[in-house]
Parts: C-alpha cells; structure tokens; sequence
C-alpha cells in the first residue's frame, strides 16, 4: 500500500512538473485573451470532457471485466500429466462462469446507437456554430492587416493606415482585428495562441480570420507550419496597446529619426547615407527614403520593436551590430546577405537605425 502511495505521489508531482510550467508558459492557450481564443477554447473543453467521460466509462467496464471473468488458475503449481488435467478442469469451470451471452436485444443496441448519437450532437451543434462565427465578417469597425509569411520572417500591412511593419504587429486593445492571410515564398502557418488558432499562409490563396485583444500586452507567436531551416525561429509577436497608445504608433510612423544631439544626428545622417548608398535599399524600405526594398522586412519602425531577426535577437544596438554585420552567424541560410561595412559605416548604420522609432 505504501509503494501505491508513492506511485500516486510521483506521478501527480510528475503531471504539476508539466502542467504547472506550461500553463504558466507565454502561449498557454487554454488561458486565452480575446474572444476568438476564448471560443475555441470552451468548445475544446468541452470536447475533451466528453471524451474524457467515453474514456473513463469504456476503460472502467472493460478493467471490471477483465478482473471479473479472468480465468483462476487454481492449479498453477502442480505440474506434469496431473497439471494438465487440473488445467483442463479450472477451464471447463471457467466455461461454466461465462457471463451472459446477449444477442439481438433491440432495447440495448438502441440505448448504445443513441448515446454516442446524442454525444456527437452535443459537439456538433458548437462546433457547427463557431464554425461560423469564425468564418464571419468582424464588422466595418475592424482593423485590416495583411499578414505575409516570408522565409522566415512575418510582413505585417494595414491598407487602411498605409502601414508596413515586420514581425511585430501592433494593434489596438477591444477591435476586432481582419487577418488577411498569404505566403510570398512556401506554406507557413501563422499562430498566436492566446489569441487565436492557426491559420495557414500559402502560396497564391488567401485566407482569412479573426482576432482581438481584450488587455494590453505583448502576445508571442510563432510559425506553426514546417517551412525550412528556419522556421522555429520564425516568431512573431501581437503587441496590443490602449487606442490611444496605438494612435501615437500611427501617427509617429515614418517621421523619421529620433535624435538628441548633434552629434547623433551627424552620425545617423552618415547611416542614413549609407543605408541608402550600400545593398540594404535594395531589399528593405524605410519610409521616407530612397529605400523601397520589399524582399526584407519594411524597417519603418525598426527602433521600436522590441527584436531583431524575427524575434531571436533582443533589439539593442550590439545585437543589431551583429546581426548586420554577420546575418549568417545568426540566422544560417535567411535571405540577409553579409554587406562589407567599414567598422565606422556599421556603427552609424546602428545609430539611424535605432534612431526610428
Ligand atoms: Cu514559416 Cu514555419
């Protein structure tokens, strides 16, 4: 009775060990903040708890029935010809517990068609419903942002603002949020759990969802569909902020650098210079500029995200540094090609780019 005891204990410290961490982990999503998460959710509990309730009845009568009728071996020790015999004996005695045999009862072959028959209604009919909720149109007061998967990074547009930001999509607390939905190169998936379930990216098809944030808050992301080397480092996070917060965002994009003195502004007019001059123009825009590159991510805002490389790097001068100093170092195989930058070049490139925001 004692090792019972110790079994149970492991394995209930061994089921908090998982589900504690997880369940206090960034994209938990059965602890959701909007609408769309909370849905499905609730329509995935209750699946689970009808299933859990199938499981523990049909587990139940079948362990009742093995122990029940199991054959007793009343003459396991003996052995040899009257071993045998003792066999032949215990089985025919078993024969003779058989339990009822029950063919062709109408009354319980309907019981048994109805149950599962009532069940499957019983998830149907949500699922049916939410189906359809999620398929719906958020209404003319939503936000429209055109989400892009890229090798590996996520393209973010809001034709209604004129936006174009990368990995980090800012949106407003309590609006509805239209996803539009597409690839540039090979299917990804885009997901953010607290928020909502997946949706795939592909190539040349457009697909559309839904979501909103109830609290302000950065929610963590990521591609969830198989895409290359990369694609576990193809992350992305949904930073909702109060309307008013969003509005600043809005309206401070593309006014260009950020300065406090003079001899930053010299220095981020020599990256400025640079930027425009050497091979970044050429795959990144920055509003406002010669550079109107769209094979990379739209660097607009890029002083105002929280991460570099599709949030693998922590957004700080060093780490900007050496992610363009050696993309390769960091993200083997992405489409950042190494740019020879003079130690000079590359410091004042740091200090324009940090300086939008
Ligand atoms: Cu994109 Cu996985």
């Amino acid at each position: 009775m004692r090792h019972f005891q110790r079994i149970v204990g492991l394995a209930a410290m061994g089921v908090a060990g998982v589900a504690l961490p997880v369940m206090a982990a960034p994209q938990y999503w059965l602890d959701p903040a909007g609408p769309v998460a909370a849905m499905q959710g609730q329509l995935f509990l209750l699946t689970l708890y009808i299933m859990l309730g199938i499981f523990v009845t049909v587990s139940g009568i079948l362990v009742y029935t093995l122990v029940r009728f199991r054959e007793r071996a009343k003459a396991s020790a003996r052995t040899g010809e009257a071993g045998t015999a003792a066999r032949r004996e215990t089985a025919a005695a078993a024969e003779d517990e058989l339990p009822p045999q029950i063919e062709g009862n109408h009354k319980l072959e309907i019981i048994w068609t109805l149950i599962p028959f009532v069940l499957l209604l019983i998830i149907a009919i949500p699922t049916v419903r939410l189906s359809f909720a999620l398929a719906a149109d958020p209404g003319p007061d939503a936000l429209e942002v055109r989400v892009v998967g890229h090798q590996w990074w996520w393209e973010f547009e809001y034709p209604q603002l004129g936006i174009v930001t990368g990995n980090e999509m800012r949106i407003p607390v309590g609006r509805p949020i239209r996803l539009i939905i597409e690839s540039a190169d090979v299917i990804h998936k885009f997901w953010v759990p607290k928020l909502a379930g997946k949706m795939d990216a592909i190539p040349g098809r457009t697909n559309q969802m839904w979501l909103q944030a109830d609290e302000p808050g950065i929610y963590y992301g990521q591609c969830a569909e198989m895409c290359g080397t990369h694609h576990a480092n193809m992350r992305l996070r949904v930073v909702a902020l109060p309307q008013a917060e969003f509005d600043a965002w809005v309206a401070n994009w593309g006014r260009g650098p950020v300065v406090e003195d003079e001899a930053q502004l010299a220095a981020v007019e020599r990256g400025r210079m640079v930027f425009e001059t050497r091979a970044c123009y050429a795959c990144h825009a920055i509003e406002g500029t010669a550079a109107r590159g769209t094979a990379g991510p739209n660097l607009t805002d890029i002083g105002s995200r929280t991460t570099l490389a599709a949030g693998i790097l922590e957004n700080t001068p060093e780490n900007l540094a050496r992610w363009i100093s050696d993309p390769q170092s960091v993200k083997p195989g992405s489409l950042m090609p190494r740019v020879g930058l003079s130690p000079d070049e590359l410091r004042d490139v740091v200090a324009y780019l940090s300086s939008l925001r």
